[in-house]
C-alpha cells in the first residue's frame, strides 16, 4: 500500500505543477470592473483593447490626434475618459457636442461599427491613461489572441450580410 502511494506521487506532483504554471501564466491583470476594464502586460493588451485602437485610428484620429492624445481641434480623449467617466464619453459619442461654436464633434449614433465599440474605444482610453499604454499600435497578449480568433468567427456569423 505504501509502495504504491510513494509511486503515484511522484508523477502526481509532477503534473500539479505543471497546472500551477500553466495556470499562472494564463491569468491576466484586468483593470477595472464591467465596462472599461483592460489588461496591459509589458506593453501588450487584451483582444478588446487593441479592437478599441484600431477603431479609434479609423474613426478618431483624424480630429482626436494620434493615440488619443489630442489635437489643436479637438480634446485629448485618455483625460476626457478619465475625468468624465463612461456614461459622459458613450453619450458623447452618442449624441456630438458642439461646446465651441465651429468644433463639432459628430454623432456616431448612425455607425454600427463606431456605437458597437465603444466599450473597447473606453477600455484603449484608460489602458492609455491608468493603464499606462504608451503610444503607437499595441501588440496582442498571445495567450488571449486565440480567444479573439473564435470570437472574431462568431460575430462574422451572427452579423451576417454585414
Ligand atoms: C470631425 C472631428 C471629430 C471626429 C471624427 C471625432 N471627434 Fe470627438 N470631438 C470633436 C470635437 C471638436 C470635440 C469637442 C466638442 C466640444 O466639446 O465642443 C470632441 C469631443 C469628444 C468627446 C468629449 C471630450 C470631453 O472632453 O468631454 C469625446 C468623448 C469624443 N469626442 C470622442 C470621440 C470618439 C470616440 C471619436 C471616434 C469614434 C470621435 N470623438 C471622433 C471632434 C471629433
Amino acid at each position: 500500500m505504501m509502495v504504491f502511494a510513494r509511486c503515484s506521487a511522484v508523477p502526481l506532483l509532477l503534473l500539479s505543477l505543471g497546472l500551477a504554471s500553466a495556470a499562472l501564466a494564463d491569468e491576466h491583470r484586468v483593470t477595472g470592473d464591467g465596462i472599461g476594464a483592460f489588461v496591459v502586460e509589458d506593453g501588450k493588451v487584451d483582444p478588446d483593447t487593441y479592437e478599441g485602437y484600431l477603431v479609434y485610428t479609423r474613426a478618431c484620429m483624424a480630429c482626436h490626434g494620434p493615440d488619443g492624445m489630442g489635437s489643436s481641434f479637438a480634446p485629448n480623449l485618455i483625460r476626457a475618459a478619465e475625468r468624465r467617466g463612461w456614461e459622459s464619453f458613450a453619450g458623447t459619442i452618442a449624441s456630438g457636442r458642439e461646446v465651441q461654436p465651429g468644433q463639432v464633434m459628430p454623432s456616431f449614433a448612425d455607425d454600427p461599427y463606431v456605437m458597437g465599440n465603444i466599450p473597447n474605444l473606453f477600455s484603449y482610453m484608460r489602458a492609455r491613461g491608468e493603464g499606462g499604454l504608451g503610444r503607437g499600435r499595441p501588440r496582442i497578449i498571445e495567450s488571449m489572441q486565440e480567444q479573439d480568433d473564435e470570437d472574431d468567427a462568431s460575430v462574422e456569423e451572427a452579423s451576417g450580410e454585414d
